[in-house]
């Protein structure tokens, strides 16, 4: 296993602990000094289990460097960063650079797996790189969630592996055998493209949900009863239809700009991709737009309360987060913000971080909530109502109950739920 990130690490830990001898590799030296004492530094349910558990039965093992773990691997995964390069592609410099150091020291008919997101056509590039005719490459890629990472390993929806050699694709489907999932075997081009298709869908469905909400104020219809209403039919499901400050993270924002890239390669327009990222952009200038009008109509020298830095709950990711990008607007138009986020510590540029709630609001003319941190449902309002300056809680993401809030003299915004006026929306569209 070459590069021990949330991809790496949870899947080394997770073969291990379906019976396989693991080796993971990095070339960050204190790292793997750490992860070799069973310590995991990333926030992710189970993990830390798993990896110790995996130690203690001698099945994993971390060493520095990708030359040590592959001399006698059977498959060998490349899961490095493929971050956003130049113009929205990915940059592929990493996985360039393993290839480079093992080429020469890859047993006889192991076969290198892509499980990093990679543009479609590096399956190709990777095995032309190699100049190894023995080697088969295979594209496998992951569709793990953060902070439900490992449950999504052991419970995958299903499985994927492509290469343009069959028994090679069989050989890295057997390692997930005993989860027991759906497996599509299929070309290497295929596996690469169903991670972006299936990522950009889910951006697709987040942006039109978006949309709706944003309709829906304008209606005066409730979002939260027209998704019920969606999800019910089963061709769309109820998952991904909450109505938020715009999705982020590690993975949807860098795969719909990389296939934009993709298409654009290939001369294909992909107007409703563009129109997914852009009307995530939107979305965040609409949330600052809320909160500016809950602070009269001006942000400057206004005190924002903010709930939530993460790009989403259950993890101390801030990698493209939408709340941090809120954030930047609001500092722009000369805010000052104070913010809490459970699971994160530390410096966020031009937001004091405190370490409760309650001290994130304390004199605050308006407080935003952007992440969906169970704790803040919990939160006593009627303290929060004594702390803050001024009543309004704008919640992003529906998250709160309004009517807990309002008991205790607050005003809660949501998203999608506006209290339009029926009669001027029938002038209007009639
Ligand atoms: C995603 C994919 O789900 C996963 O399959 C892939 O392998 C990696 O990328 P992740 O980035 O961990 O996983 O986050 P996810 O749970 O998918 O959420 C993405 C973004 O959408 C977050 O910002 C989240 O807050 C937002 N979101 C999600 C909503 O706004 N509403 C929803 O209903 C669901």
């Amino acid at each position: 296993m070459v590069g021990t990130g949330y991809v790496g690490l949870t899947t080394g830990a997770c073969l291990a602990s379906l019976g396989h001898r693991v080796v993971c590799a990095d070339v960050d030296v204190a790292k793997v000094h750490r992860l070799r004492a069973g310590h995991v530094s990333i926030l992710e349910p189970g993990l830390s289990e798993l990896v110790n558990e995996g130690l203690a039965a001698g099945r994993l093992e971390f060493v520095v460097g990708a030359a040590q773990a592959v001399v006698d691997a059977e498959v060998v995964f490349l899961c490095v960063p493929t971050p956003m390069g130049a113009g929205g592609a990915a940059d592929l410099a990493a996985v360039e650079s393993v290839i480079a150091e093992v080429r020469t020291v890859l047993p006889v008919g192991c076969v290198v797996v892509n499980k990093s997101t990679v543009p479609v056509g590096t399956a190709a590039r990777v095995s032309a790189l190699l100049k190894r005719k023995d080697v088969p490459v295979v594209s496998n890629p992951e569709f793990l969630r953060e902070g439900t990472a490992v449950r999504d390993f052991l419970n995958p929806d299903r499985i994927v592996v492509g290469c343009d050699t069959q028994d090679a694709a069989e050989r890295v489907a057997a390692l997930y055998a005993r989860l027991g999932a759906p497996t599509v075997l299929t070309d290497a081009a295929s596996a690469e493209l169903v991670k972006y298709a299936a990522n950009c869908f889910l951006a697709m469905k987040l942006s039109y949900v978006n949309a709706i909400a944003e309709l829906c104020e304008r209606l005066g219809a409730d979002v939260a009863d027209v998704t019920e209403g969606m999800g019910y039919d089963r061709r769309i499901g109820q998952s991904f239809l909450q109505p938020g400050p715009g999705w982020g993270g590690s993975c949807l924002p860098k795969d719909t700009h990389a296939l934009v890239q993709v298409a654009g390669a290939v001369g294909f327009d992909f107007p409703l991709l563009t129109a997914t990222i852009d009307t995530n952009t939107r979305q965040r200038e609409r949330v600052v737009s809320k909160i500016r009008h809950a602070a009269g109509g001006r942000l400057r020298g206004k005190r924002i309360g903010l709930l939530g830095l993460a790009f989403k709950a259950g993890t101390d990711d801030l990698r493209d987060s939408p709340a941090l990008a809120v954030a930047e607007l609001l500092l722009a138009e000369g805010a000052e913000l104070t913010g809490y986020d459970p699971g994160v510590r530390g410096e966020v540029p031009g937001v004091r971080v405190v370490d409760d709630a309650y001290a994130a609001v304390k004199g605050a003319d308006v407080v935003a909530l952007l992440t969906e941190w169970p704790e803040f449902r919990c939160l006593d309002w009627s303290r929060v109502a004594e702390l803050v300056d001024s009543p309004l809680v704008v919640d992003t993401r529906n998250h709160l109950d309004p009517d807990a809030l309002q008991r205790c003299g607050l005003t809660w915004w949501g998203v999608g739920r506006g209290p339009a006026n029926p009669l001027q929306v029938l002038a209007a569209v009639v």
